[in-house]
């Protein structure tokens, strides 16, 4: 099983649900470690009561450092002796120092169907783009914010009345499905970076079936 780090900033549900996945020994990654960059990450305490090693990395002792921060975040993980990232509401840009370290290593979730709506505020953005279609999108990491190559994707509709805490939620559950789904993938060996193409995803209705 590979030892995989899950990297979080806040309440850690996508943690929680790579974390459930995990508890089944057929799952070929293991949850070593859950690293957080600020204390009061609320998945902290998730992780801890699961039985999980946590660590804090906390990024505000660092101030505008980030190359001292991610060192001491890449110590860290090789002392948990880490081979695979999921980053899981990880709110911190990466360096290319880190990224080019866990190249093909390194998983994100994002809230959208990139290339649409890379950064902050998805969902909002979505609504007020009129868009249809929304969701998830687990990418491999590189230097370039939200652009990596793309694992997996889920997609929901958006429907009348929505407003951003439904759209969020209608995501949210999809992202708990998707983000277990594509780390079997990747830390089984089904798929190495960089992914020639989305290689999982839910078929909506009216698609032409998977191959
Ligand atoms: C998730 O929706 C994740 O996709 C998003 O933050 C949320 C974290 O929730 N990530 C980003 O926006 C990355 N830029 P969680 O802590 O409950 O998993």
């Amino acid at each position: 099983r590979v030892r995989t780090a899950i990297l979080i900033s806040g309440r850690g549900s996508n943690m929680a649900a790579l974390l459930a996945a995990a508890r089944d020994p057929g799952f070929p990654a293991e949850i070593a470690l859950v690293l957080a960059n600020r204390a009061d990450a609320g998945g902290l305490a998730t992780a801890a009561a699961a039985g999980i090693p946590t660590a804090v990395v906390p990024s505000r002792e660092y101030g505008r450092d980030r190359a001292a921060h991610e060192a001491a975040v890449q110590a860290v993980l090789e002392a948990h002796g880490i081979g695979l990232v999921c980053l899981a509401g990880y709110m911190r840009l990466l360096t290319p120092w880190l990224v080019e370290r866990w190249a093909g290593r390194m998983l994100n979730i994002h809230p959208s169907l990139l290339p649409a709506f890379p950064g902050l505020d998805t969902h909002a953005r979505a609504l007020a783009a009129g868009a249809r279609l929304h969701g998830c999108t687990v990418h491999w990491v590189t230097e370039a914010m939200d652009a990596g190559p793309i694992l997996a994707q889920a997609a929901v509709p958006v429907l009348p009345g929505d407003d951003e805490a439904a759209l969020a939620d209608r995501v949210l559950a999809q992202e708990h499905l998707l983000y277990p789904a594509a780390l079997r993938l990747a830390a089984g060996g089904a798929v190495a970076w960089p992914a020639p193409a989305a290689v999982l995803s839910n078929p909506l209705p009216g698609s032409p079936p998977l191959p």
